[in-house]
């Protein structure tokens, strides 16, 4: 029997989509997170439309700038996310959330739900809602416009008009409006007057350890902990030794280079290794991937930025 799918759901999270400044010509002195997902629907005309004929519902998850994520947001908007793609009602979420850490949830949602049948779309602002022009209203209408396409699948982020896929999206400037790049491997597509024109295929929609993780999720009180260090001129392993005291569980290095780290810092990352804590190495170029090689001593991060690898990380050791 065909299911007519009637409903997208829109989960508000915060961000600067949600902010309002004393100034409407102000773009960086206001509030993140003050107005309500619901409101942010009604001052959208069209959205209706972009809809499909699918009702949209909204509801609100967090109330919050995006630089606070944190594991209880990610665990209440993972748990609503998966209970909403099993709704055979609903054709896809749209969820709108603070530019600073998309990525990172986008990546995590990527990692612990299946979107094969149906997309989780992010968006977000880079301008208040009380700006004089503010960008989340047109970035609204797209991601509703994504969620509405057919065979739309996979987590994806909308924003200035571009479609970008969970894996490469990342925050690339901190002010102009389209901040968003994917590097090496460009956006998936566009948004033009309501219609999605994609140049790849839409993500791979399922990790082999989803169902492992979202329910791991469901029950854990504590994630595991895993830290970020940064490999420089002059870089020392005492963080990482002071880390390790402190019973940090994986280390993700954002390396120099094609993953090099500093001798001081590689000697005190194997000793880590050693006693049983996770290392995994990322690059911090913006492009590109740590090319591994035989012999190396410590792991790479498979093309994951350090921000992503950490959470890959997180979730392994939480299934383990
Ligand atoms: C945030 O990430 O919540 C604030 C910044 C933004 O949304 O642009």
């Amino acid at each position: 029997m065909q299911v007519s799918r009637q409903k997208i759901v829109v989960l508000g999270t915060g961000g600067t989509i949600a902010g309002t400044s004393a100034q409407p010509g102000d773009n960086i002195g206001y509030t993140a997170a003050q107005v309500g997902v619901e409101q942010l629907l009604g001052a959208v005309p069209g959205l209706e439309q972009a809809a499909g004929g699918a009702r949209l519902l909204a509801e609100q998850v967090a109330q919050i700038d995006s630089k606070d994520m944190d594991m209880p947001v990610w665990q209440a908007l993972a748990l609503r996310c998966a209970g909403l793609l099993q709704d055979p009602e609903v054709q896809g979420v749209v969820i709108t959330h603070g530019t600073d850490t998309l990525e990172e949830t986008a990546w995590f949602l990527h990692l612990v739900l299946d979107t094969r049948a149906k997309p989780v779309v992010l968006t977000c602002a880079m301008r208040p809602a009380s700006a004089l022009t503010p960008d989340g209203p047109q970035n609204l209408l797209d991601a509703v416009a994504v969620a509405a396409t057919p065979g739309a699948c996979g987590v994806v982020s909308v924003a200035a008009g571009e479609v970008h896929g969970a894996r490469h999206v990342q925050k690339v400037h901190p002010y102009r409006v389209n901040a968003f790049g994917s590097g090496d491997a460009g956006p998936l597509g566009w948004v033009e007057e309501g219609h999605v024109r994609l140049t790849q295929n839409w993500p791979p929609a399922l990790d082999e350890k989803a169902p492992i993780a979202i329910e791991k999720i469901a029950n854990s009180a504590a994630w595991p902990r895993v830290e970020i260090i940064l490999n420089h001129a002059g870089a020392s392993g005492a963080m990482v030794d002071a880390l390790v005291r402190d019973g940090v569980q994986g280390l993700v290095v954002a390396c120099t280079g094609n993953g090099t780290v500093h001798h001081a810092l590689e000697a005190a990352l194997i000793k880590a290794q050693d006693v049983g804590v996770r290392v995994v190495r990322s690059t911090r170029c913006p492009e590109g991937q740590v090319l591994p090689k035989p012999g190396d001593a410590l792991p790479d991060s498979q093309g994951l930025s350090p921000v992503k690898a950490r959470i890959t990380l997180m979730l392994d050791l939480l299934a383990q």
